[in-house]
């Protein structure tokens, strides 16, 4: 059977394929470069992860111990101040056509207010939490002229009610333990169980961002989940990120990729 070995000083990486037919290329060499490949790449990673390992933040406990559904939250339960420059540039990938924006997650209204300073056409958000709903209107009121509406639910209750838009932000959290399981711990990125919907309701050429807690570059995983339902894709290092060492969002670099996925 297949042995792929990698040795360095610090680890030693061995893979044994245990079924003949697992992979199988037309030629043997093509099987013993991709194996080979694999195993060079995943070295690369190691050593990757080995050199900024040190310059990590220790963060707090990960998990979702809050009933984030209805609470009343802080504004540190709902987003940490560090995400703000990251509000800004989604804000701004969804308001580059000036056409229609959905955007799923009011939290805080900090990316709203980015959203509604680009002029869009029009501005539609999804929120399921009975508290920031009902802060909707005074919001609203400190947006002259503004022309944004709320759907209250979740996102997945109320997709039949949603149109077509030109671009999508995504930003909710884990509602639950078992949310957090199947679309954080299981996942490649929290967004991946959106990604399906929110190609659906795009229209040619519009784009979807969300944010990711990957830190200088998309996995294959996350990249292949993309290209599934999206044509193309930018990312974009966001850096000189001020997270607090306290931070309970798993991001332990001070910076993260941004994703602008477009249909
Ligand atoms: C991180 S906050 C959004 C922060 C926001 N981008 C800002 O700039 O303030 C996430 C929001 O998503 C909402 N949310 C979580 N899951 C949801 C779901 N399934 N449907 C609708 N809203 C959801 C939460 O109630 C919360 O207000």
């Amino acid at each position: 059977m297949p042995r792929k070995i990698k040795r360095t000083s610090n680890y030693q990486l061995t893979l044994d394929i245990n079924n003949e037919s697992f992979i199988s290329p037309p030629r043997e060499s093509q099987k013993t470069w991709i194996l080979n490949r694999l195993v060079t790449e995943l070295s690369y990673d190691l050593e990757h992860l080995s050199a900024v390992s040190s310059s990590m933040l220790p963060g707090a406990e990960v998990g979702v111990s809050l009933d984030r559904e209805q609470s009343s939250l802080s504004d540190n339960d709902i987003m940490e101040d560090w995400q703000i420059p990251i509000m800004k540039k989604m804000a701004e990938f969804v308001t580059e056509s000036g056409g229609d924006v959905l955007e799923i997650g009011m939290g805080r209204g900090v990316a709203s207010d980015f959203i509604q300073s680009f002029s869009p056409k029009s501005h539609t958000l999804i929120e399921c939490n009975d508290f920031i709903v009902s802060d909707f209107p005074n919001w609203k009121n400190k947006h002259p002229g503004c022309n944004a509406n709320i759907i209250h639910g979740m996102w997945q209750d109320k997709w039949h009610e949603v149109g077509e838009y030109d671009g999508i932000l995504f930003h909710t959290y884990p509602l639950t333990h078992e949310e957090f399981v199947e679309h954080v711990a299981q996942s490649t990125t929290f967004a991946e169980h959106f990604f399906a919907p929110a190609s659906e309701k795009l229209r040619s050429g519009g784009v979807l961002t969300y944010l990711t807690n990957e830190n200088d570059s998309l996995s294959r995983a996350h990249q292949r989940s993309l290209l599934k339902h999206f044509s193309r894709f930018t990312v974009s290092v966001i850096d000189d990120l001020n997270i607090p060492d306290d931070s309970r969002d798993s991001c332990w670099l001070p910076q993260m990729v941004l994703v602008r996925a477009e249909k």
